[in-house]
């Protein structure tokens, strides 16, 4: 290993490399967690929308597949948004505007559930009970009283941030580490304490920013698909890297085949923004949900869109039908082919982005 491998993040984690896959809330598996775990990087899974049996299996099966450290993925609910509840008539409404989803993968609308999402307290709880090496959150400051028995169950916590002054809040708030999450990123835009709309920066501004402003250690998301994006942040003040879409594409992922097609295809170059598949604004490759579904007033809140689209979502992703699923995606997409280099194993991209580093900050080429 080259000098650039250890830094803060490593020597908190003990693991070998400052390089994180990120989480993905619906895709995740325990393949590609364990492969990078395994490959001296640190795993990790998103447990959004998993009940507290779910979250104890997932992790029971994480610790069969690898002895590395891993994280598991939260989120937290953001204050004035909690739990939004339709009435009956709201919610035909809601589903009417997405009626033509439901039957073009023959899926009958859902009655009116009672939740739309496991209670957080429980997820967290069991979460704590799996003791995996860290947990990561994001859409807010984990409470004081969970930092603190994580803590004393030696789990590292994770915080991620969209601003300085989010990074600020989580450092008070007393997380070990903090994503700084560029707008570039793939996926939902995790800001809590404004708008997302009005917290969108770059990861090539945020990340020097949050790492003069805060003293723990910072990982970098948004953007990064080889050794230059690694090099750049780590350049940058970063501690580490988090890499979504990059992986996301890989053959141990759980997105299916259309999906990582799409990944590494000419849709992705121009990926968007917007709350189209789940209310809350993200960025992805649009398709046809993202492309009918512009107007603000289409769009149930979240969480109550994020669970209607899913009963359709689901069917798709098993027919393989990308226009009719969530493609989150990052604007760093159309780098994955060439890293990918014709070969989707999630244990050769990590290598060949761990060689094509060194090769970048040892001078070499
Ligand atoms: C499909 C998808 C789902 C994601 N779900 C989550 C999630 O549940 N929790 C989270 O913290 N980040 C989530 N993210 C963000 C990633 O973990 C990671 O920070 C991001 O992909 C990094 O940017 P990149 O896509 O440019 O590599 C998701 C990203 C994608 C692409």
């Amino acid at each position: 290993m080259t000098a650039w491998t250890s830094t803060r993040f490593t020597r908190l984690l003990n693991i070998d490399l400052p390089i994180v896959l990120g989480p993905f809330g619906g895709v995740s598996s325990i393949s590609l967690t364990a492969t990078v775990s395994e490959g001296g990087g640190l795993g990790s899974f998103g447990l959004y929308g998993y009940d507290p049996d779910r979250i104890m299996a997932t992790a029971r099966a994480l610790d069969e597949a690898t002895n590395r450290p891993y994280a598991l993925n939260l989120w937290l609910p953001i204050p004035g948004e909690e739990a939004p509840q339709p009435d009956e008539a709201q919610f035909a409404t809601y589903v009417e505007v997405l009626r033509p989803y439901f039957e073009a993968v023959g899926v009958e609308p859902p009655a009116r559930p009672a939740h739309y999402m496991p209670d957080v307290d429980g997820q967290i709880q069991a979460a704590l009970e799996a003791e995996p090496a860290a947990i990561s959150f994001v859409f807010g400051v984990p409470p004081e009283d969970v930092i603190d028995a994580a803590h004393a169950r030696g789990i590292t916590i994770i915080g991620t941030a969209t601003t300085v002054q989010e990074a600020l809040a989580l450092e008070r708030g007393g997380v070990d580490a903090i994503v700084a999450s560029g707008m570039e990123a793939g996926g939902h835009k995790v800001s809590f304490l404004e708008k997302p709309e009005n917290s969108l920066i770059g990861t090539f501004s945020l990340v020097p920013q949050v790492a003069d402003a805060v003293a723990v250690p910072v990982i970098a998301a948004g953007g990064v698909a080889d050794g230059r994006g690694v090099a750049a942040a780590l350049t940058l003040g970063a501690d580490a890297v988090q890499i979504g879409s990059a992986f996301l594409a890989t053959k141990q992922s759980a997105a299916s085949n259309g999906y990582r097609g799409a990944l590494r295809g000419p849709e992705a170059q121009q990926t968007v923004l917007t709350r189209a598949y789940s209310g809350r604004l993200g960025r992805g490759i649009p398709n046809r949900i993202a492309r009918e579904l512009t107007h603000p007033g289409l769009h149930a809140p979240f969480p109550v869109q994020n669970w209607l689209t899913g009963q359709f979502r689901t069917k798709a992703a098993q027919l393989d039908i990308p226009e009719l699923m969530s493609l989150w995606a990052g604007q760093s997409a159309p780098l994955i082919a060439a890293a990918l280099d014709n070969d989707d194993d999630a244990g050769h991209l990590l290598q060949r982005i761990v060689d094509s580093t060194t090769r970048i900050l040892d001078g070499s080429i």
